[in-house]
């Protein structure tokens, strides 16, 4: 009884979510609709006169015709017709015929169009661009034009009756289901949160069916009342030019053209009533499409902001300082992971680029590495190519080793797998990481399930509640939606998530930029203990250099597309090496900072990068032969590399009168 309850709760939700205006278009115009039904289904059995009735039978064998052309009276309350008809039973038998009609077209258009739809834009190539040209070929032809020539061809095969309507209604339907269907599926692909399923090992399957589907599926209703407005209106039209359902069926469309002579000799009944039946129908199932599009779209109503919102809780505290990791050397199990000649290129209008060119480094269980750089150097694509998470055209090159085993190159069940299981990302945007159709548990349930198939729905939940609990969310909320999450809960969901399955590598991309600097410091906070108490290794890329100051043993700071410095954090920032370093934190604003200096210029295109070291249009230290080849990264003390001809090592012997008494540049200029 409780389940049910809840069920219902659920059910309702949405509707208790929705705008007032909203529920009031969708109860009026359903309760024209069920009254539609009534009159239709229960009509005939109480009202006397059918819809090809024109005679009475007055005693046994005696009939007496019905009255021609009576104004309505209460024998007959919308009068008759020329025919003799009484027209409130052909309105209820038009009824009867516009709702079948209707029913069997929209089901008939949307069971087609609808997984077309979904598969062509899901699945593209040339499948796609064979179905887009046909569908726009059919949707070209103006609507009524083409129900017409299917009315012809289908009465020649089935004769005309109400099959063959509602085909030829369907038919011209089916194209619209397809393209609001792949439309919507191209850009649903596109979402965050499926790219995020896919992080977590989701199958194409799954993606395509719960992700896809549920949230494609959630336009169809809209569609389908839409069309179903359309419907009686086309089904009316071809009955009024006499291709529909042949005489003396009761129809619309049918009775109003055969009435058009009745207005000019002042008999209006015969016109008005189907008139009328057409327009409120029509009217009602509109209402219903407009109201259902913004109950059934919770995206909508999330940006509204009209549902409650929970806040996140109070600040619990400064940050604790952080337990620093112990492992540098590689443990029993091997690194965390490790990186060798690791590339990343892409296809662009410009031609082909390398945002990540030859990138080495390890992580150590228990260990976080800071990436840094500047925007457009290549970290989220490094970030990506560690799960093999690729945009469509991204190639990756070198080697990615979790675990002991190559993931570059590795098929895509071996992919989904280990997303989730070995190697997590936790992603920029927390607002849309999540489908906002399904409540949290049912995500944990996913996960685990799709990793772990044995493991019951009850026991995945009991994980979600446990991995909530240590996020710092209590396990009450686990059947929440998304959106009744503030943006700091939400990250921590998206955590949780990533650490259900206690992969060996988190990659954090920028967690923490959307969110206000508290809930950044427990997002952080959290990060530094599955560190520390999960021995997870932690790739955090970032632009904040306190960030990094603060959560990571090591930094590496990019350039291009390149590692220009690695090294331990508190070395690093205390004693940068590379001319770019220097520069990044020169323009890093902290308590100690009394003058800012920002590097000069931009970084280079990476479709046609400088020669050399890719920083030397920018370096205040540039010599002549620092543009002749590309700086190897060198060592430059303990376990700090960098890459640059100041140092020796980097290749080419650096002259006396530049190279920096203490081994390292005097940088003053920049
Ligand atoms: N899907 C893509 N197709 C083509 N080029 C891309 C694609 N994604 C990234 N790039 C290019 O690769 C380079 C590196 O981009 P990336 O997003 O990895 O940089 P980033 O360091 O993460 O930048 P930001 O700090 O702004 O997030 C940029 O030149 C970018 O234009
Ligand atoms: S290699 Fe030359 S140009 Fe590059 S950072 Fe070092 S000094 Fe500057
Ligand atoms: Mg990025």
């Amino acid at each position: 009884m409780d389940v049910l309850r809840s069920r219902l709760r659920h059910a309702w939700r949405p509707f208790r979510l929705s705008s007032r205006i909203s529920r009031v278009l969708i109860f009026v115009g359903a309760a024209f609709v069920v009254g539609f039904v009534l009159l239709a289904f229960v009509g005939p059995l109480v009202y006397q006169y059918g819809g090809t009735q024109y005679r009475v039978e007055v005693a046994a064998g005696q009939f007496q015709n019905l009255p021609q052309l009576q104004a309505p009276s209460a024998e007959h309350p919308f009068g008759t017709t020329r025919d003799r008809f009484d027209v409130l039973g052909r309105v209820i038998g038009g009824t009867q015929l516009a709702l079948v009609v209707m029913l069997l077209a929209v089901s008939f258009a949307m069971v087609v169009g609808v997984p077309l739809g979904l598969t062509s834009g899901y699945r593209g190539g040339p499948l796609d661009r064979l179905l887009v040209t046909v569908m726009d070929a059919v949707y070209a032809f103006p609507p009524l034009i083409l129900a017409i020539i299917i009315s012809f061809l289908m009465a020649a095969i089935f004769q005309a009756g109400v099959l063959s309507a509602a085909l030829a209604v369907g038919l011209v339907y089916i194209p619209q289901y397809f393209r609001v269907v792949r439309n919507h599926t191209l850009s649903v692909k596109q979402e965050p949160f499926v790219e995020a399923a896919r992080s977590l090992g989701a199958k194409g399957r799954t993606v395509l069916g719960r992700y896809v589907f549920f949230n494609v599926v959630q336009s169809v209703p809209v569609i389908l009342t839409l069309n179903a407005a359309d419907a009686i209106l086309t089904l009316a039209a071809l009955g009024f030019l006499g291709y529909g359902v042949q005489p003396p069926t009761p129809e619309w469309g049918y009775d109003v053209s055969q009435a058009q002579t009745d207005v000019a000799s002042g008999v209006w009944w015969t016109a008005f009533w189907p008139g009328v039946a057409i327009v409120i129908l029509v009217t009602a199932l509109t209402l219903v499409g407009e109201g259902l599009n913004d109950v059934v779209n919770p995206l909508l109503r999330a940006r509204g902001a009209s549902g409650p919102r929970i806040e996140p809780e109070a600040a619990e505290g400064a940050r604790t300082k952080r337990a620093p990791a112990v492992l540098r050397e590689t443990g029993p199990g091997g690194p965390a992971v490790s990186v060798r000649g690791l590339r990343v290129g892409y296809r662009t209008p410009d031609g082909p680029l390398w945002a990540v060119d030859g990138v080495d480094f390890e992580i150590q269980p228990g260990e976080s590495l800071g990436l840094v750089g500047e925007s457009g150097c290549g970290k989220s694509s490094l970030g990506r190519a560690l799960l093999q998470l690729m945009p469509p055209g991204g190639v990756v090159r070198g080697r990615v080793e979790i675990a002991g085993k190559d993931l570059v190159g590795a098929s895509e069940s071996t992919l989904r797998r280990r997303r989730g299981e070995d190697v997590s990302l936790v992603f920029q945007e927390p607002m849309t990481r999540l489908n906002p159709l399904m409540r949290v548990s049912d995500h944990f349930v996913e996960v685990i399930r799709t990793h772990k198939p044995d493991t019951s729905r009850n026991e995945a939940k009991a994980m979600a509640r446990t991995a909530m609990a240590q996020m710092g969310i209590p396990p009450t909320r686990t059947d929440n939606y998304p959106h009744e999450f503030s943006g700091g809960m939400r990250q921590r969901v998206m955590i949780a998530l990533s650490i259900v399955l206690k992969p060996r590598l988190i990659v954090a991309d920028e967690p923490t930029t959307s969110l206000d600097v508290i809930v950044e410091s427990q997002i952080l906070d959290i990060l530094d203990r599955l560190r520390s108490d999960e021995q997870v290794g932690l790739l955090l890329i970032t632009h904040n250099l306190g960030v990094v100051a603060e959560t990571c043993d090591r930094v590496a700071v990019m350039y291009a597309g390149k590692i220009v410095e690695i090294g331990p954090v508190d070395q690093i920032f205390s004693d940068p090496r590379h001319p770019y370093t220097r520069g990044l934190l020169a323009s890093t604003i902290s308590l100690e900072t009394t003058e800012l200096h920002s590097i000069s210029g931009y970084p280079p295109s990476l479709v046609d990068p400088p020669p050399g070291c890719r920083f030397a249009p920018r370096c205040p230290y540039v010599m002549e032969h620092c543009t002749d080849a590309v700086p190897a990264l060198t060592e430059v003390g303990p376990d700090r590399r960098a890459a640059c001809y100041l140092y020796p090592g980097a290749g080419v012997p650096v002259p006396e009168d530049v190279r920096a008494p203490e081994g390292h540049p005097q940088v003053t200029g920049i």
